[in-house]
């Protein structure tokens, strides 16, 4: 199950990311926002951290205008790696060496072609562990 969540600056964005997941027979579960109505971030970056932080979901994706906001938020719960990526590079490093578990995206600085590979190469790549697990476990302590 992957959490999702988007403010105003982020919702059309959104919209395709939902049809690729569907596409692919993904579940999500949409924890808003609804409309392109101006709301705030944080109001959405909290219920898909605390989705993915808690185990009910594996993965989340969140998208703002630039991403940035969504990804300050999300990193403030404990458990959350949040990655904001505008490149396939760097999501798939993510998922090996940080093993992000919410991708973040920002819908005014990447065009909807680029986010949907993005999103894909997120949710196909998996943790290499090794000894990267040693150094997430540092970043954990970190939150202690
Ligand atoms: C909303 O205007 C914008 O500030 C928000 O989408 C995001 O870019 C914040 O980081």
């Amino acid at each position: 199950m992957i959490a999702l969540g988007c403010d105003h600056g982020g919702y059309n964005l959104m919209r395709e990311i939902k049809s690729l997941l569907d596409g692919k027979n993904l579940e999500y579960r949409d924890f808003g926002t609804f409309s392109e109505d101006s709301c705030d971030y944080p109001d959405y970056a909290k219920p898909v951290a605390d989705a993915v932080a808690s185990g009910e979901c594996a993965r989340g994706i969140l998208v703002c205008g630039t991403g940035i906001g969504m990804s300050i938020a999300a990193n403030k719960v404990r458990g959350i790696r949040a990655a904001l990526c505008g490149d396939c590079f760097s999501a798939e490093a993510t998922r090996l060496h940080n093993d992000a578990n919410i991708l973040c995206l920002g819908a005014r600085v990447t065009g909807p072609g680029l986010a949907l590979k993005i999103v894909e190469v997120f949710l196909s790549t998996e943790f290499e562990g090794g000894r990267h697990t040693r150094r997430v476990e540092k970043i954990a302590e970190l939150e202690r």
